[in-house]
């Protein structure tokens, strides 16, 4: 074969590889050490010199010619085989990674917690479904007492006696048949009504209960509690003030108001001296213990630190709203 054909025929083969294997197997077929254009080469010896001469510059230049066919061809199926996979441009602009913070419930809930648990109060939580037992009877508002309109009730379809929980106070009942005083402990979570939705109403909404009970506890000892745990959430300035009220668990009962810099006074608790029937309940002997309890209603209390007007805002996942906080 002369060097002609050979190098017509490997140019070719070369421009038809499509990968890298294939354009290696040309490379040896070609100018490896038993390749046609290295055999031709070595055919030069028993030549004359002057075939010699001539025959050996062209095979030099055949071969020049293919190697750099061969390094042209390379480098397009290398590039071929990487834009294949995913590029990065390194010079694009980056994605903005979004930030969530916490719902003004949430962080409310938070401080509240970190508060009481500062105090060495003992965090505990309750079901959502209760019993009517423990949500009604076990806290001294038996079956007819009228005192039960006070808490529009969703009731469990099929189920006879169970209710999504109207308020935290069950825990109460419930932590103290398990344990002996004396202790401290606030309860966070859920608690729903059986009411219309409206700016300042919500079926579902959050409260913290609170209960302290000891051989000797006293309005004082809940009066300076509660002030600090204020102070905690408005600041120093913040002001309170005690009015008698009414909760069948309770005796006295009292109802809590609060302002901020000689605003209107707003009513942000329930609380009391546990009822003596409520200790019955737990299997206690009243005459041996006394105890204040207490029920915060937190999505007031995220009402007035944030100024919002319309509750409904605090329960519609809106983000516009939401990332305020
Ligand atoms: N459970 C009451 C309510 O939801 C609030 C309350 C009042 C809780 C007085 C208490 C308390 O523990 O002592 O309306």
């Amino acid at each position: 074969m002369n060097i002609n054909e050979i190098k017509k025929r490997a140019i070719k083969e070369i421009k038809e590889a499509e990968s890298l294997d294939d354009l290696e197997n040309l490379r040896i077929k070609i100018l490896g050490r038993k390749g046609e254009l290295t055999q031709v080469l070595r055919s030069l010896k028993d030549l004359s010199l002057e075939k010699r001469k001539k025959l050996g510059s062209e095979a030099n230049k055949a071969k020049k010619e293919i190697s750099s066919i061969l390094n042209e061809q390379k480098t397009r199926i290398e590039s071929k085989e990487m834009g294949s996979g995913e590029r990065i441009d390194v010079t694009a602009p980056g994605k903005k990674k979004l930030r969530g913070n916490l719902h003004p419930i949430s962080h409310i809930l938070k401080k509240t917690e970190d508060f009481f648990t500062s105090m060495s109060f003992e965090i505990v939580r309750g079901p959502d479904v209760e019993t009517d037992y423990y949500n009604f009877d076990a806290l001294n508002i038996p079956k007819d007492h009228p005192a039960r309109d006070m808490w529009d009730t969703f009731w469990l379809k099929g189920f006879a006696n169970k209710l999504l929980r109207t308020h935290t106070s069950p825990m109460q009942v419930r932590y103290m048949e398990r344990k002996t005083p004396p202790f401290k402990i606030i309860v966070p979570g859920r608690t729903f009504r059986y009411e219309a939705t409206d700016a300042s109403h919500s079926h579902t909404f959050y409260q913290v209960e609170g209960l302290v009970v000891d051989r000797s506890i006293n309005i004082a000892n809940f009066k300076a509690v509660i002030k600090d745990f204020l102070k905690s959430i408005f600041g120093e300035n913040v002001e309170m003030r005690i009015r008698p009220g009414y909760f069948p668990f309770t005796e006295p009962s009292f109802e809590i108001d609060m302002r901020q810099e000689g605003g209107d006074w707003l009513e942000i608790l329930g609380a009391g001296m546990v009822h003596p029937n409520v200790f019955k309940a737990a299997g206690y002997i009243p005459r041996e213990w006394q105890g204040f309890a207490f029920g915060v209603g937190i999505d007031r209390i995220v009402k007035l630190k944030y100024k919002i007007d319309d509750i409904r805002l605090l329960y519609s996942g809106d983000l516009r709203f939401l990332n305020q906080f």
